[in-house]
């Protein structure tokens, strides 16, 4: 309408062309006001999340494979201000800090030390991967009773010196000791998180991929209960891009076999069994599983995780730490989701909780 109104000349004089040029230019200016403040919402946005990323400090507590993997990738990714790097090896720590820091002209500016335990004040997360590793002929409840006594020693110090922050144990069996970390930190279940089967699942998802022909990433399905023998592959609830692998199958000419997919699964229970035969341990998915638990914390994105937890009450457990897909914040475990599992996952939940109920009583007797 302006337009055309400004092509006419003649209008120019016109009372109601004058009328229609102050609105036009006053409407310009509302556009010019909303659009500032929209550029100052984003401004502002921009430096709180500068000033989030400044104050992103990260604790790790053992860094021997496992600590070291998750170390790597967590400098890479470019979301921690600091890092600080613990050990009772202190010497490693300090060679691993060298190692790292050596690397920080190809990535984010970032702070890496090796300290001690009161250097974790005011990390939002303290991850936990030390731990004694087997003798020979030592049992695996004996080794337990080893990790355990070392837990005992450590949580109490990172508590002692971080009360606020999240600890975040990765040190098997995990779901055990982050039993026996949350009742000797004396946090809130939310605070203190088990890596639990958060690399089980992306075994899973990415053995799924590769007998689908389809990428990792679409693939959606959890394992659940104990990191161990006993944990329960998610059926009822896979699927590709939203589709039940019963209907994607044929899609790709294939018929859906349970059977072979039983088979998948035992690949995935048992990988760790197989890389530790050939390697001698399994760190770089951890490390990076261990990433994506400590990213959701720092950035807030309430991904949906498979990580070992208090249980409250869940399909009838209760007081014992286990994997279900729970929303992961800042706070730690925003949310422990009870998805539809069929009766039959139910029952495996249940018996993987009493597999570890027992382990935990065998330990105090
Ligand atoms: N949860 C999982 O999915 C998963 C996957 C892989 C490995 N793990 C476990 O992670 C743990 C670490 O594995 P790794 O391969 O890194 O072992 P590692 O032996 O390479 O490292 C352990 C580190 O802990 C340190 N340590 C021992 N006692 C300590 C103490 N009291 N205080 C501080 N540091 C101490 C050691 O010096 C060593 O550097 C093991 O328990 C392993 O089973 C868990």
């Amino acid at each position: 309408m302006y337009k055309e109104i400004a092509h006419d000349a003649t209008n120019r004089r016109n009372p109601l062309f004058q009328i229609g040029t102050i609105l036009f230019f006053l409407s310009l200016r509302r556009e010019e006001k909303h659009l500032s403040h929209c550029l100052k919402e984003k401004i502002r946005g921009f430096h709180i999340m500068a000033e989030n990323n400044r104050a992103q400090k990260v604790g790790l507590v053992g860094t021997g494979f496992v600590g070291s993997s998750f170390a790597y990738a967590l400098m890479q990714r470019g979301i921690a201000s600091e890092l600080v790097l613990i050990d009772a090896n202190a010497e490693k720590a300090v060679g691993e800090m060298m190692d790292l820091n050596h690397g920080l002209s190809f990535t984010k500016p970032m702070k890496i030390t090796a300290g001690n335990y009161s250097d974790l004040n005011g990390a939002k997360v303290v991850v936990v991967t030390a731990g004694a590793s087997q003798k020979p002929g030592e049992s695996r409840l004996d080794l337990l009773a080893r990790n355990a006594a070392i837990f005992r020693s450590i949580i109490p110090e990172i508590v002692r010196n971080n009360p606020g922050g999240i600890i975040l144990i990765t040190t098997n069996p995990v779901d055990i000791l982050t039993y026996i970390s949350l009742k000797e930190s004396g946090l809130s279940p939310a605070q203190v998180i088990g890596s639990g089967t958060i690399l089980d699942t992306s075994r899973f998802r990415f053995l799924l991929g590769q007998f689908y022909e389809v990428d990792t990433r679409s693939v959606h399905s959890f394992i659940v209960g104990e990191h161990g023998d006993s944990e329960i592959p998610l059926w009822s609830m896979a699927n590709i891009g939203g589709v039940r692998l019963q209907e994607f199958a044929p899609l790709k000419n294939k018929q859906y076999d349970q059977q072979e997919m039983n088979k998948l699964f035992v690949s995935v229970r048992d990988a760790a069994y197989e890389i530790i035969k050939r390697k001698g341990a399994s760190y770089y998915a951890i490390g990076l599983g261990l990433l994506s638990i400590v990213e959701s914390i720092l950035g807030n994105y309430r991904s949906v995780l498979s990580i070992s937890t208090l249980m409250t009450g869940q399909y009838g457990v209760n007081d014992i730490c286990l994997s279900l897909p729970s929303i992961v914040g800042e706070n730690g475990v925003e949310e422990i989701l009870t998805l539809p599992m069929n009766e039959e996952e139910q029952e495996g939940f249940r018996v993987s909780a009493n597999k570890l109920k027992s382990t935990l009583n065998n330990l105090k007797s």
